[in-house]
């Protein structure tokens, strides 16, 4: 066995041993972090993709307090099995704008990359209040409380303004206009023109069935409706998009 022969010399002299440890972990090193100087390039540029409305986001914070990744991923993956029961897979466009990323490791539910526009709002209200009035023999918690909690948004431009030190292209008007947005989007009879103008495609209305109140399932809701609808994939060409 010539090779284990020489392994003997390397691990006799230290200096060798040091030195091929460095080559070898160098290898790995390398593989890992080539591919980040051409993150630019890695995700593609997608129309459609926007940061989240301030109602949206104050959704999605829940979202994440509740845990509900722990259940739930969203990621679909390009299978044809993925694609046929959550539709085209999932884009790394569409989490450009997700700190963090919801990708999930575990699906005790369903995938919700796209469940936006799946179900209406009464049937998210009902489902959320208590799953098992809508799905017998759903396993998913109620969250009952979401509906008679007031959503607490006083602090929603500054969670605007971070993220956008972290890159998010939120702009001043955006920040400006945050608090109202955010409350406009839940009222059914708002003027809501500049917040779609701001957030393209966002769904806005009464979404609690609760008109005169503000309230976490408000939120909630508006970000789910909002999930995988930013593409449009009737006009998607993942060719053009990798040019
Ligand atoms: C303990 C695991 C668990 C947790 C935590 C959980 N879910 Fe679920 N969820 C499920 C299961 C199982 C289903 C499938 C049965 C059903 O529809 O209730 C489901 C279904 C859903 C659906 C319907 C998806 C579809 O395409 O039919 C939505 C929407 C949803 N969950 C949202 C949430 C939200 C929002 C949270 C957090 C507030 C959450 N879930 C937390 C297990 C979970």
């Amino acid at each position: 066995m010539g090779i284990l022969k020489h392994h003997g010399k390397i691990e006799r002299n230290l200096l060798a041993l040091v030195l091929g440890i460095f080559v070898t972990v160098s290898i790995g090193g390398i593989v890992e972090v080539l591919p980040l100087f051409t993150i630019e390039s890695t995700i593609e540029k997608v129309q459609g993709i926007r940061p989240y409305s301030p109602l949206e986001l104050a959704g999605r914070n829940i979202y994440v307090r509740e845990g509900c990744y722990l259940c739930h991923s969203q990621m679909i993956r390009p299978f044809r099995d993925e694609a046929e029961r959550y539709g085209h897979y999932s884009l790394a466009a569409e989490s450009l704008y997700d700190r963090p990323f919801q990708w999930g490791s575990k699906r005790t539910g369903p995938d919700l990359a796209r469940v936006g526009g799946k179900y209406s709002n009464e049937w998210h209200v009902r489902h959320l209040v208590n799953p098992r009035s809508v799905v017998p023999g759903s396993v998913m918690p109620g969250y009952p409380h979401l509906l008679s909690t007031p959503l607490a948004a006083d602090d929603i431009a500054d969670h605007l303004k971070t993220l956008k030190t972290l890159g998010d292209p939120y702009s001043d008007e955006m920040i400006r206009e945050a608090r109202a947005d955010l409350a406009a989007q839940a009222a059914p009879e708002a003027e809501v023109e500049g917040l779609l103008k701001r957030y393209p495609k966002a769904a806005v209305g009464d979404f609690d069935g609760q008109p005169g109140r503000l309230t976490e399932m408000d939120a909630v809701i508006a970000y789910l409706q909002m999930l995988g609808r930013m593409v449009d994939f009737t006009k998607f060409d993942p060719a053009a998009a990798d040019r």
